[in-house]
């Protein structure tokens, strides 16, 4: 049982709900936001497996790979400054993204995504035109900026824009956003691999100035947040500002409710502090492991070296570019399964199938590998087998996809109360990052050490995490974000951490034979 029964008799507000043209072209810089997260993930893996890029700055791991097929394919690709490329942008990204907190509540939204979209630009700049291994690391280390700036800045931009009973979706969309920057970057580099001269890669990074350009401009245009403008003292620009994008002169309400949550924030002195508080440990243990579970499933190992795998398991390096993109088609469409399901089945079922999901693929794959590569990692699997693999991978994309994908970035921006709920983020972030880094700094030498292991070795993790929603995470769709107190205080294990007296909704709280029932004002 993962919660005690709530019954909830308060309405969640209802502000009018418009979809202005406004908040239709905030989501579209939402989108380019994602655009550029995904663009990166997908873009190095391809990259990487470009002779004409490996020869020129990593001249070391071109000759391991072209030596006789008759060596260990585990271990083909085993380079630190190879997964250095890859996994430079995401500790740039955490690192950035501290100092984009910061930027975001000081000079508003917009300039932060402004200063990313510029950082990101020079960074594709460099990359394009890299001379050397110095060079691409600096270029990736611009991008990585951007996209903290970007990851910090555009979910706040976009849920505060946005009409409240439209958040969870335009959150996905975020998420669906990435995916398809993933397939673009897959798709060019299908495409540039075919350039003969050898010079497709220099295309490849380069492009990553489409969307930082959408960006760029794009935020030139914005308005900033009502909520923004109300924190830094620009009253009577926030009330014109909301009537605006709400397509309404009846803002009032929502007006004072903006005012009032920001003067709840400006007491809450230290968020950082606070958030350590005994009464909000079950959403502060969720925005620490929700991340770090979505990263330790290993999609990241299939989103950055999908071609460098299937260039392994011995598919050619069009093939395996290929099937990069069929990963990447699977991907996005079945990230559109969980925008229409999530609120109707809940985040629990989606966690709970995709998981098995996914565990039955890893085990699988890990099998399959193991019985033609043993753990000599010498063999010549048919393509038949191979593609087998390949089926294999994509239906555990699915199931990441309908899942951990979305709902790792959903999950943490509705459990917290407003006091709490941007360092909360922060945090939700930083981990992501984190781990990120990891998985890209470790993946190909794992491969080399873990061999098919490594396939069991994240199907335990996917094991854990599922087993942990399972017992720990209480459903939370439909729950007004103000009542979402209630569902922890009513589950088996968290409701210890939350004393009856704490529970401050706004309204009247019953307790009575265990159930909690929360009445409006
Ligand atoms: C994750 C990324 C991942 C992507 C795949 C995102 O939610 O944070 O690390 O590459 O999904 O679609």
């Amino acid at each position: 049982m993962a919660g005690g029964a709530i019954v909830s008799t308060g309405a969640p507000k209802d502000y009018p709900a418009k979809l202005t043209f406004f908040v239709l072209f905030a989501s579209v810089v939402a989108a380019t936001g994602g655009l550029i997260v995904g663009y990166d993930i997908g873009i190095s893996g391809g990259v990487t497996s470009m002779d004409s890029f490996l020869s020129k700055f990593f001249p070391s791991v071109y000759r391991k790979e072209k030596e006789n097929q008759s060596t260990n394919q585990y271990c083909k690709f085993d380079s630190q400054v190879l997964q250095m490329f890859t996994s430079s942008l995401y500790l740039a990204a955490l690192i950035a993204s501290f100092f984009a907190s910061s930027v975001t509540r000081m000079f508003g939204r917009k300039w932060s995504m402004f200063g990313g979209g510029i950082t990101f630009l020079v960074g594709a700049a460099l990359n394009g035109f890299a001379q050397d291994v110095l060079m691409l690391i600096l270029g990736r280390i611009l991008l990585g900026i951007g996209v903290g700036f970007a990851g910090q800045s555009v979910p706040i931009y976009l849920s505060e824009m946005a009409p409240a009973r439209m958040r969870g979706m335009l959150n996905i969309g975020f998420q669906f956003m990435i995916t398809i920057g993933i397939l673009a970057a897959n798709l060019i580099n299908y495409g540039t691999s075919e350039i003969k001269g050898g010079w497709g890669w220099r295309i490849s990074l380069g492009l990553a100035a489409v969307p930082a350009s959408i960006i760029t401009v794009g935020s030139l245009f914005l308005p900033d947040t009502p909520n923004s403008l109300i924190e830094r003292g620009h009253a009577d620009e926030a009330t014109r500002m909301l009537r605006r994008i709400r397509g309404t002169h009846d803002v009032h309400e929502e007006y004072n409710d903006l005012v009032a949550a920001s003067e709840v924030a400006k007491l809450v002195k230290h968020p950082w502090r606070n958030i350590l508080k005994r009464k909000y440990r079950p959403q502060l243990i969720m925005t620490i492991l929700i991340p770090f579970f979505q990263q330790l499933t290993g999609i990241n190992v299939i989103m950055f070296y999908a071609p460098v795998l299937f260039k392994t398991i011995g598919f050619g390096g069009n093939a395996s570019l290929m099937s990069a993109v069929i990963v990447g088609l699977v991907n996005v469409f079945a990230t559109i399964v969980s925008i229409v399901t999530v609120d109707k089945l809940g985040r629990r079922k989606l966690f709970l199938q995709g998981g098995s999901q996914m565990l039955a693929c890893q085990i699988i794959v890990g099998t399959l590998i193991a019985i033609k590569f043993g753990t000599s990692g010498e063999a010549n699997p048919s393509k038949t087998y191979a593609a087998f693999v390949v089926f294999f991978i994509c239906v555990y994309v699915a199931g990441f996809a309908w899942s951990w994908g979305p709902l790792a970035s959903l999950v943490p921006s509705e459990i917290f109360p407003l006091e709490i709920r941007s360092a909360g983020q922060s945090i939700n972030v930083s981990v992501n990052m984190l781990f990120t880094f990891i998985i890209a700094q470790a993946f190909l030498t794992m491969l080399c050490h873990m061999k098919f292991g490594l396939f069991y070795f994240f199907g335990g993790w996917v094991l854990i995490m599922t087993t942990f929603v399972a017992i720990f995470f209480p459903e939370t769709k439909n729950v007004p974000i103000e009542e979402m107190i209630l569902v922890w205080k009513a589950h088996w294990f968290w409701g210890r951490f939350i004393a009856d007296e704490e529970i401050h909704i706004g309204g009247r709280i019953e307790m009575a034979n265990g159930i909690l029932k929360a009445g409006s004002k």
